[in-house]
């Protein structure tokens, strides 16, 4: 195993949208979500929940979401606003960019819909990852326990980062909420924030071969002149 240190494992994270059949030690992951579980949380409330996703379950899985695709090609819709409505600027551009260079990775037009669906949709084959999970939390929740469900995430893709893995966070699972629910012994109480795709990157995939930029830090670092 390499040895990483913190910055080179943020430095290194990227989402990645292509997997290898190398399967993955299901053992392994448990250990990185204990290992996630440091991460801190207001109160110590630990408010994340996951569902893990292996083998034959995540095949049924995934073959449930297939049956159901004729009939809903981009899910039966989700159960939180994923970005807000009428997204402004800098937000709108930087979201538009961003699709921008990921179909240009895969020399998709803009204009092509029907690929970029074809794309989209790969969201819902967990990108062929051999394991995969589904993060919740309580709906009696507020905003502060999901930004420390988001402190967990990150913790736990940067180690498997450091671990050699790759990983894709996947909010679009939002759009197949009935399913899960339908399909895994989740209580409704808690609601499915996202998914996570875990393998190995295909390395050789076009899609995890560009990176996603970063507004200039002058756009977002404000040096605070207090009144006095
Ligand atoms: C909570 C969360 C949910 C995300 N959901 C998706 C998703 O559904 N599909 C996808 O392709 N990428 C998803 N992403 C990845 C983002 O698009 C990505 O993090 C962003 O473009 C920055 O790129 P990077 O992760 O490669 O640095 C998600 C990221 C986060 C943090």
């Amino acid at each position: 195993m390499t040895t990483m240190s913190v910055a080179q494992a943020v430095a290194a994270r990227k989402s990645v949208r292509a997997f290898t059949d190398q399967p993955v030690d299901l053992a392994v992951v448990e250990e990185l979500l204990k290992e996630a579980a440091w991460a801190p949380s207001g109160g110590n409330l630990q408010p994340w929940r996951v569902w893990l996703l292996a083998g034959e379950d995540l095949a049924a899985f995934k073959a449930r979401v297939v049956e159901l695709r004729d009939e809903f090609p981009m899910g039966q819709g989700p159960e939180y606003d994923i970005y807000p409505p009428d997204l402004w600027e800098p937000y709108r551009t930087r979201r538009f960019e961003n699709g921008q260079q990921l179909y240009a990775a895969i020399d998709i037009p803009r204009e092509d819909r029907a690929a970029r669906i074809g794309q989209f949709g790969k969201n819902f084959e967990f990108f062929g990852a051999p394991v995969a999970f589904l993060v919740g939390i309580e709906r009696k929740m507020g905003p502060p326990q999901w930004s420390d469900v988001g402190m967990f995430l990150q913790s736990f893709m940067l180690l498997a980062t450091e671990r050699g893995l790759g990983t894709c966070a996947q909010e679009a699972w939002t759009s197949w909420h009935q399913v899960a629910y339908e399909m895994i012994d989740i209580p409704e109480d808690v609601m499915i924030f996202c998914g996570m795709a875990i393998g190995y990157e295909d390395t050789a995939h076009p899609i995890n071969n560009w990176r996603s930029e970063r507004a200039d830090a002058s756009e977002w670092i404000h040096r605070a002149e207090v009144r006095r």
